[in-house]
């Protein structure tokens, strides 16, 4: 049996959760849901960020403890994605004790393989990004190019990481098929070759963070702590068998502001402790608003639950994994997700429902016929199929979509060219068309499925189908002709019921 191993960014806690966090949350559930049906055994984590001054002065602004604010806002975190029906096999925080093991053991093996040592460092740190800035970064010279607010001068005695020395192994895995899409690996490659600097890695101004185990007056920075979370929920320092099965087959997927850590640091770190460095990384572009990226320091907050209540769970799935392709910026537009909901939700899936269960009352007595094993909608549907598994393997999900959803107009095309409301009850051309387009309705609901997770189940029921699409494996699933006819047909209330722009 294969593994699929996925993540996404673990979330910092000093602020709710908005659009911008769940939509690299979204894609990687589909992604999961895609390889659960392929029948992969698939581990899909995610969780939050909790350690660093952000989170310390959070909870001071807040008067409470960095572990309370942490509390808190990560719980904000797991309802958000229980509303958008988040399929994740955990949810790890930084501030467990497995993690503290894990990152204490990942670092102290870099260490000892030479890779750690001591020096003091002086610049511009960014709290909001947690990352220091040279001079050439800033804006105006004061001024983070991320949160475009004043830097703060800082120094500190510290732990390096001796990163120059690893310059030759980080090229070799830029250089492979690892780093998706390619504009990125060549942004990461460019970092490499303008020049690597040895790195900071732990603080001693602080002390809410993971203990330096060989220094009790440090704490690792907060980065060099979080993206250990990889290794740590797949187990790392506390089941390393565990770990050897899903390390380094990882999927990560991440925003473009954090690949400076994903396709640098962490390979790097990964192989100084004498490990693999991840399979793939793939990187998006920012939900902007306004041309803003949509962020916690802004007032240009969306939460996921403003936009579950006019479109549902489904219709918000469904508009990000659709609209927002992997890589570039993409401004949010609500109007656009009207758009989307209206014609492909209402006017094609839902409309395809309403009419087969209303033709199946009318004309089948309500039981729904067999398709036809040599129906044209077949081909259409084997061609459909394949693109959608090659836009998915890929992280394409926009494409997989559109290529499911091609099949699904086809069937609506198919029942206007064919006009079987008005052919005689039960006769075989009505039996004949009506099993087609039932075939096509059971396929939508497996296919649609890793996007919507309660359409796919009413229509599943609809049609008279037992149990869940999500209990069907892949391809076999997907061959034309499987519905059996003979179940009864249910016509239920219109599953995307038209918006207007408001
Ligand atoms: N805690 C770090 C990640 C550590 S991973 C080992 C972090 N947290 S974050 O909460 O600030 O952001 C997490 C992810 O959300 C990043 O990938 C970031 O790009 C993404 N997004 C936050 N706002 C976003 C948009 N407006 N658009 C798209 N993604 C954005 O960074």
């Amino acid at each position: 049996m294969s593994r699929f191993y996925i993540t996404t960014p673990i979330y910092y806690v000093n602020d709710a959760p908005h659009i911008g966090h769940a939509y690299p949350t979204v894609t990687a559930d589909a992604i999961a849901r895609w390889h659960r049906l392929l029948g992969d055994e698939t581990m899909f984590v995610t969780g939050t960020d909790e350690h660093g001054l952000k989170i310390q002065r959070a909870a001071e602004a807040n008067g409470i403890t960095p572990l309370e604010q942490a509390d808190r806002t990560s719980q904000r975190f797991r309802d958000a994605w229980t509303l958008l029906d988040i399929s994740n096999d955990q949810f790890i925080r930084t501030t467990e004790q497995r993690h503290h093991r894990s990152v204490q053991e990942l670092l102290t093996r870099a260490k000892d393989n030479g890779y750690i040592e001591k020096g003091s460092y002086a610049g511009h740190y960014c709290v909001a990004c947690e990352a220091y800035y040279n001079d050439d970064d800033l804006i105006d010279g004061s001024d983070c190019p991320i949160h475009e607010r004043p830097v703060e001068w800082l120094e500190e005695e510290n732990y390096f990481f001796k990163l120059t020395a690893l310059e030759s192994e980080l090229l070799d895995w830029l250089n492979g098929p690892h780093v998706f899409p390619e504009g990125k690996r060549n942004e990461a490659l460019g970092i490499v070759k303008l020049g690597l600097e040895d790195v900071s890695m732990t603080r001693t101004s602080i002390d809410w963070g993971v203990p330096v185990p060989w220094d009790d007056d440090h704490v690792f920075y907060v980065w060099y702590d979080a993206l250990i979370n990889y290794a740590t929920a797949v187990g790392f320092g506390t089941d390393e068998d565990e770990f050897n099965q899903w390390w380094p087959e990882v999927h990560h997927i991440i925003g473009k502001d954090i690949l400076r850590f994903h396709c640098v640091y962490w390979p790097a770190m990964l192989i100084a402790a004498g490990l693999e460095p991840p399979k793939e990384v793939h990187v998006s572009g920012f939900l902007l608003l306004g041309g803003k990226k949509l962020s916690k320091t802004g007032l240009t907050q969306i939460a996921p639950a403003d936009l579950v209540e006019d479109f549902g769970v489904d219709g918000y799935r469904y508009h990000f994994l659709r609209d927002v392709s992997f890589g570039p910026d993409s401004e949010f537009s609500y109007e656009q997700m009207v758009a989307r909901y209206n014609s492909d939700l209402a006017n094609t899936l839902g409309n395809l429902l309403s009419r087969v269960t209303t033709v199946v009352q009318k004309k089948c007595d309500g039981i729904g016929p067999a398709p036809d094993v040599d129906s044209a909608l077949g081909k259409v549907a084997a061609d459909s199929y394949a693109a959608a598994a090659e836009a998915w393997d890929r992280f394409q999900a926009p494409v997989a979509m559109e290529a499911t959803w091609q099949l699904i107009r086809e069937a609506n095309a198919y029942l206007e060219r064919h006009e079987p409301w008005k052919m005689e009850q039960g006769s075989p051309e009505v039996q004949r068309v009506m099993g087609d387009a039932l075939e096509v309705l059971r396929w939508a609901a497996i296919m649609a499925g890793p996007a919507l997770t309660r359409a796919s189940e009413a229509i599943w029921a609809a049609i008279g189908l037992d149990g869940s699409p999500t209990d069907e494996r892949l391809p076999e699933a997907a061959a034309w002709g499987r519905y059996p006819g003979g179940l009864t047909v249910t016509k239920s209330a219109p599953l995307f019921p038209r918006l207007k722009a408001e």
